[in-house]
């Protein structure tokens, strides 16, 4: 159960105005709200996965083999409490969720027999979890608020959930995963857009969902962005990392447990390092009796923990050129980030051993991404001078989480997706 709570602290890595009450009118399917269309791509693991069997699987267990039988039906892998928390049941859940790096393929797939799917792809159900704690880390009160803002699920408001274990590679390397993201997402906005009148949709993402949605803006040609995104809101992502994943990973090696391996197998676990274009070569991010390790020497890290030298391959080849790339989507677009939050800086193993619990050094930043992570976004976008709007909203003393849960920072949310400044671009 640790290594859940550690999944998804580590990984994501979770009122209307008076003005805005005539928003609030019913309104009918076939007259056009006046709503701008909104597409929400949530935090990691928030996205629901579902899962079938084919023969092809082989069970890690006969406990695991009992347990589901191959009958081609589909079941929610991702996310059931109830397995994840029985111990008899989670090694097999475990089992299932790993992924593949396939040398052949050059790309990442499921294990053998195991076929996944998202659930509900355009609507924002499949990421509203039953658990309390999962709707606040997974935009829960911020569909609430747009919901009494008049939006509707399905009608004007929609979702791009995402398989969360995946991430954007390098152009030129195949990824499946991504590139089917992609479509699926052209497909949704260009639907979107044309159900409400033509408008252009607002795009609003948290956490990981911000690596997905810029990857997606910057892959999508420059007139279709244009014609298609009104405005990019994008909350508690930072232009260069953090350096939590670091502990993580360095903890993930010696940590057996099934649901370590599996978090150990995916690439989104890369996402997030610390960006050597962001965290200087002067500032040391892990600190050790013998040597220090800056963003710059992440792929030596990897060695020092003991990932294997494959893993540093897809890393340098797979991950670091996407996180170097991290560039201006060039539409408008505002970041929204909590500051003043205690926040991990840097990680002290004195006697270099990774498998021990490290000493903390803490900074400023929300709580997970670190404030030089933050404020490097009004360089990396905000300096482009392609990027003609670019806003930023840092709101203090509120964590990553709290930016998209807490009532009067989901309220800043909330009027940046209603503004109305770019109503002329259509
Ligand atoms: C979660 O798992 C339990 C036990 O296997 C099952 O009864 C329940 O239907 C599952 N929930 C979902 C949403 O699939
Ligand atoms: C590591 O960094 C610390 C803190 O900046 C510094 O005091 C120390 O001299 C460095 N150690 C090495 C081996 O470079
Ligand atoms: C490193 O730490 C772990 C956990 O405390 C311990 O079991 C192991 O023996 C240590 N390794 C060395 C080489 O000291």
């Amino acid at each position: 159960m640790a290594t859940t709570l550690q999944l998804h602290r580590l990984i994501p890595l979770l009122f209307i105005p008076f003005f805005l009450f005539h928003f609030a009118e019913p309104h009918t399917k076939s007259q056009p709200s006046g709503l701008y269309p909104v597409v929400l791509l949530p935090g990691s693991t928030c996205s629901q996965l579902e899962a079938r069997l084919t023969e092809a699987y082989t069970p890690p267990s006969l406990e695991c083999a009992a347990l589901r039988k191959v009958d081609g039906r589909w079941f929610r892998l991702w996310k059931n409490n109830t397995e994840l928390e029985d111990p008899s049941v989670s090694p097999c859940v475990a089992d299932q969720l790993r992924l593949i790096f396939d040398h052949v393929a050059d790309d990442y797939r499921n294990v053998a027999g195991v076929e996944t799917r998202v659930l509900d792809f355009g609507s924002t159900r499949g990421f509203l979890a039953d658990d309390d704690a999962d709707r606040d880390l997974c935009m829960g009160k911020l569909i609430e608020s747009l919901e009494r803002a008049g939006y509707r699920d399905g009608e004007t408001l929609f979702g791009a959930p995402y398989d969360f274990r995946q991430a954007p590679a390098a152009p030129g390397q195949p990824c499946r995963a991504f590139s089917q993201f992609q479509r699926r997402l052209w497909a949704l906005i260009e639907h979107a857009s044309r159900t409400n009148g033509n408008r252009p949709v607002v795009l609003v993402s948290h956490s990981q969902g911000g690596y997905f949605a810029l990857e997606f803006l910057n892959r999508s040609p420059i007139a279709w962005r244009r014609k298609h995104v009104k405005h990019f809101v994008m909350a508690s992502t930072g232009a260069g990392g953090f350096v939590l994943p670091m502990q993580a990973m360095a903890s993930s090696v010696s940590d057996e447990s099934p649901l370590s391996r599996s978090w150990r197998s995916v690439p989104s676990k890369f996402t997030a390092l610390p960006s050597p274009k962001v965290f200087d070569r002067d500032m040391p991010l892990v600190i050790t009796r013998g040597r220090n390790y800056t963003a710059h020497d992440i792929p030596e890290f990897m060695m020092a923990v003991g990932l294997p030298a494959f893993e540093v391959t897809l890393y340098e080849t797979r991950t670091l050129p996407v996180a170097m790339n991290f560039r201006a989507p060039v539409v408008p677009t505002t970041c929204i980030n909590g500051v003043g939050v205690p926040t991990v800086e840097k990680l002290v193993y004195w006697d270099g051993n990774f498998s021990q619990a490290s000493d903390v050094v803490y900074g400023d930043g929300d709580g997970l991404v670190n404030l030089a992570s933050i404020l490097a976004l009004d360089t990396v976008i905000g300096d482009d001078p392609r990027q003609e709007y670019y806003k930023s909203v840092k709101i203090s003393g509120t964590s990553h989480t709290k930016v998209i849960s807490d009532g009067a920072a989901v309220q800043h949310v909330v009027n940046e997706i209603l503004c109305e400044e770019f109503a002329g671009q259509e």
